[in-house]
C-alpha cells in the first residue's frame, strides 16, 4: 500500500468542509489511516513549507496555516496515492482549477484554497514523518 498526507487548511475547517473533503477521498476508494484536528505550530509550519522560505508569500502562508485548527490526515491507496489526491485537489490557483476538483468546486482564492496535498512520494514521506511520526 502507498500513503500520502493532506491538510484541510484552517479556511476549510472554518467553513465546515472537513466532511465534504474527506468524503470525496473515501468515495474514491482512498482510506484514511490517521487523522487529527490540530492547530499547526509556527515552527512546524515553517518546516512543512520550507521550500517556499524565500518566496514573498511565505510569511503570510505560515500565518494563515497556523491561524486556527486544521485537519491533518494520512491517506492510503494501492499506488500513486499522492498523485491521485493532487489530481482531485486541483490547481493551486482556484482560477485555474477544473470543476470537479476540490479547489475547482469549493475555492476562489489562492491564499485560501482549502487543502494541501503532498506533491511527490518523497514529500509524502517527509510530511508524514513531520506530522505523524508513528505512521510512516
Ligand atoms: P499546497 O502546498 O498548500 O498543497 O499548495 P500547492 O502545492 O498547490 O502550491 P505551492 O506552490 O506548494 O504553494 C503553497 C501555498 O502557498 C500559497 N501560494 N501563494 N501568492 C502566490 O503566488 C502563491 N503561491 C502559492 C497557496 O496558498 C499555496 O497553496
Ligand atoms: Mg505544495
Amino acid at each position: 500500500m502507498n500513503r500520502t498526507f493532506i491538510i484541510v487548511k484552517p479556511d476549510g475547517v472554518r467553513r465546515g468542509l472537513v466532511g465534504e473533503v474527506l468524503n470525496r477521498f473515501e468515495q474514491r476508494g482512498i482510506v484514511i489511516v490517521a487523522a487529527q484536528l490540530r492547530t499547526i505550530e509556527t515552527n512546524t509550519a515553517k518546516m512543512h513549507y520550507a521550500e517556499h522560505a524565500e518566496k514573498p508569500f511565505f510569511a503570510g502562508l505560515v500565518e494563515f496555516i497556523t491561524s486556527g485548527p486544521s485537519l491533518l490526515a494520512v491517506l492510503e491507496g494501492p499506488q500513486d496515492t499522492w498523485k491521485i489526491v493532487r489530481t482531485m485537489i486541483g490547481a493551486t490557483n482556484p482560477a485555474e482549477s477544473a470543476p470537479g476538483t476540490i479547489r475547482g468546486d469549493l475555492a476562489v482564492e489562492m491564499g485560501e484554497n482549502i487543502i494541501h496535498g503532498s506533491d511527490s512520494a518523497e514529500s509524502a514521506q517527509r510530511e508524514i514523518a513531520l506530522f505523524f511520526p508513528n505512521q510512516q
